[in-house]
């Protein structure tokens, strides 16, 4: 029996790419995106909803499960990031970056978790970052929404086991999607902040890795390969040798030498 899937945010980027390749396969695939795109539909089926509003994605999960009468596999993607030192970052930038990233996926298992449970058995797939695994400078708050995701799926994982319910962690490397068009800078040139030099000089070297990035398909085959395994692994890492090199690194190196490796590679003295 095919499967049913749902994926937030494919409008672009990993979404997008995700549910295009699952639809080639044995899954009736589900997509919520927030706003209206008559161009996402074929076999696709869109529903409308804003992750970031619980009564949205509950309105959703409910069409969903009126007709279908199931969800076998969430994948929690929708997301994106703000940009700017930790000092200057407004109290709205902050919460506008939790409320998407962390609660977005919040609301997301919330609302599948009562369909989920009556089943055999299910996937939750929580798209994390390499952000999620170590923190990244003038990126604080994008690393605590995704280490806030981390913390929430290992929680889950245990709490879910007796339900079957399975919780994979995705940690994507630099990928060239929307997400650095759509990241919402809180500096912007000209402003008097102390941080304003290297925060653009760092700022170039972030957009540099993600242009130079792997294509979001790539991750999309990987992903679609896990979601084959009987018995899937609780985490992976999709990037570049280098990339997953550093989180070896983090893993062996004292902190110091680390942070001294990290922030020259950001360009910081
Ligand atoms: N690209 C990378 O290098 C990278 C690396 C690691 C992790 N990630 C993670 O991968 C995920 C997907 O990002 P991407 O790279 O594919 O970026 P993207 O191309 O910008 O796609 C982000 C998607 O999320 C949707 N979205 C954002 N806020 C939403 C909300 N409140 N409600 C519903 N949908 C919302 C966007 O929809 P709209 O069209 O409505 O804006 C868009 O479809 C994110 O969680 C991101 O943090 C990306």
């Amino acid at each position: 029996m095919a499967k049913v899937v749902l994926i937030t945010g494919i409008s672009s980027g990993f979404g997008k790419a995700i549910s295009e390749l699952l639809s080639t396969k044995e899954y009736i695939v589900y997509g919520f995106n927030r706003k209206q795109r008559e161009d996402l539909k074929g076999i696709i089926k869109v529903l409308q909803a804003d992750v970031t509003d619980p009564g949205s994605v509950q309105d959703g999960i409910t069409k969903l499960v009126n007709r279908e009468g199931r969800i076998d596999i969430l994948i929690n993607n929708a997301g994106m990031g703000i940009t700017g030192s930790i000092e200057d970052c407004s109290h709205e930038d902050i919460h506008l970056q939790m409320n998407t990233n962390f609660m977005g996926y919040v609301n997301m298992i919330q609302a599948v978790l009562p369909t989920m449970r009556k089943q055999v058995s299910a996937t939750i797939v929580n798209i994390s970052s390499i952000g999620g695994l170590m923190g990244l400078p003038y990126q604080g708050f994008y690393a605590a929404s995704k280490f806030a995701v981390e913390g929430l799926s290992e929680s889950l994982r245990m709490e879910l086991i007796p339900f079957h319910i399975k919780v994979i962690v995705i940690q994507p490397g630099d990928f060239l999607t929307s997400f650095t068009a759509n990241r919402k800078p809180v500096q912007i040139e000209g402003t008097d902040s102390v941080y304003e030099a290297q925060f653009q000089k760092t700022l170039s070297l972030i957009e540099k890795d993600e242009h130079g990035g792997l294509k979001p398909e790539y991750l999309a085959r990987k992903l679609a390969k896990i979601l084959e395994k009987k018995n899937p692994g609780h985490n992976y890492i999709i990037a570049t040798l280098e990339q997953k090199f550093a989180v070896v690194l983090k893993r062996i190196l004292p902190g110091s030498l680390f942070s001294s490796i990290l922030s020259s590679h950001y360009g910081i003295k």
